[in-house]
């Protein structure tokens, strides 16, 4: 098993892999990151695919022929040229399957619909472009090298560690709750249970929602976190003063709203999820 990107998400995959009695490598872009994996029986070779040259990617080991992709894309424009310079330096040494993160980003703004799998991805933000491009990148790569390609369209993760906490800290206000947008959550250990059930169960060129289906408002999601945490509540604000007041990445995420089901997730790759709202999730974030 080969984790490409193996950050906060990877780690735990990785984890889920090794107690399976999995060997796992990782590739990853920094010194730092080889080291923490290493202390975790991982090991991970450095490549930064921000400027790899043809051919500048290690071949990939032999433990690869099932791969988790899990590199964001680039911060700006709307190509991923992260995954298309992992896939040119493939090569050959292509892997028999991959599962892909991807975001729910790519539908865009739903109006708060309920939205499934078969709803057609309407991308508005770049960074929903970027996720959207990719998606399809790697689909026609499927189809021309037969490799089995899976997509998680994953929310908003949170898990230890992985709360606004700073932002709540920072005292700048929020949109009021009746202005809000729904927002969609995973806890990161039930998205990791997730990824390792899509790549042993999902069917090749399916799409999954990796959310635990319990979609809020993202105003009562800063309050509950504040609350749990015995933080003061941010301030709220209307979403016309907020128009100058935020910044552009959040407010690009204020202008979207949707609410995802996961029932293909949960009947197709038999995941149970351990934690099924923020409830449960918030308690075992807070207590580690
Ligand atoms: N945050 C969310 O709510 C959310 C929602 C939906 C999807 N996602 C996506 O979920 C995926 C996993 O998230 P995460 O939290 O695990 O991310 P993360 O902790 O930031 O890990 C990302 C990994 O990718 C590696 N990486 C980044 N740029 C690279 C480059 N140019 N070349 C090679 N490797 C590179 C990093 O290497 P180093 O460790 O060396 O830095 C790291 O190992 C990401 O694609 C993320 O965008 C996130």
């Amino acid at each position: 098993m080969l984790v490409v990107g193996c950050g906060y998400v990877g780690r735990r995959v990785a984890r889920l892999l090794q107690a399976d009695g999995q060997a796992v490598e990782a590739v990853v872009r920094g010194s730092a990151s080889v080291a923490r994996l290493k202390a975790l029986g991982v090991r991970a070779r450095l490549a930064d695919l921000d400027s790899i040259e043809d051919g500048g990617l290690p071949a990939l080991p032999a433990a690869a022929s099932s791969v988790f992709y899990f590199v964001p894309p680039p911060g700006e424009g709307r190509e991923d040229s992260r995954l298309r310079a992992w896939l040119h330096a493939c090569g050959t040494g292509i892997p028999r399957r991959v599962v892909y993160i991807s975001t729910t980003g790519v539908y865009g703004d739903c109006g708060g619909d309920w939205v499934e799998e078969d709803r057609p991805p309407n991308p508005g933000a770049d960074r929903a472009w970027r996720r959207r491009v990719a998606e399809q990148a790697l689909l026609s790569w499927s189809e021309a090298s037969g490799v089995e390609v899976v997509i998680l369209r994953v929310a908003g993760i949170y898990g230890p560690g992985r709360l606004p906490l700073a932002r709540i800290r920072s005292g700048e206000p929020i949109v009021r709750r009746d202005e809000a947008p729904y927002t969609n959550r995973i806890h990161v250990d039930d998205l990791a249970s997730l990824c390792v059930a899509a790549m042993r169960r999902g069917l090749p060129g399916r799409v999954y929602h990796a959310c635990d289906g319990r979609p809020g408002n993202m105003t009562d999601y800063f309050h509950r976190v504040a609350d749990a945490a015995g933080l003061p509540r941010l301030p709220e604000i209307s979403l016309a003063e907020a128009e100058g007041r935020l910044s552009p990445g959040l407010l690009s995420y204020l202008r979207e709203s949707r609410r995802l089901r996961n029932r293909r997730a949960r009947e197709e790759l038999g995941v149970t999820f351990r934690f099924p709202d923020l409830d449960a999730g918030l308690v075992d974030c807070l207590r580690r």
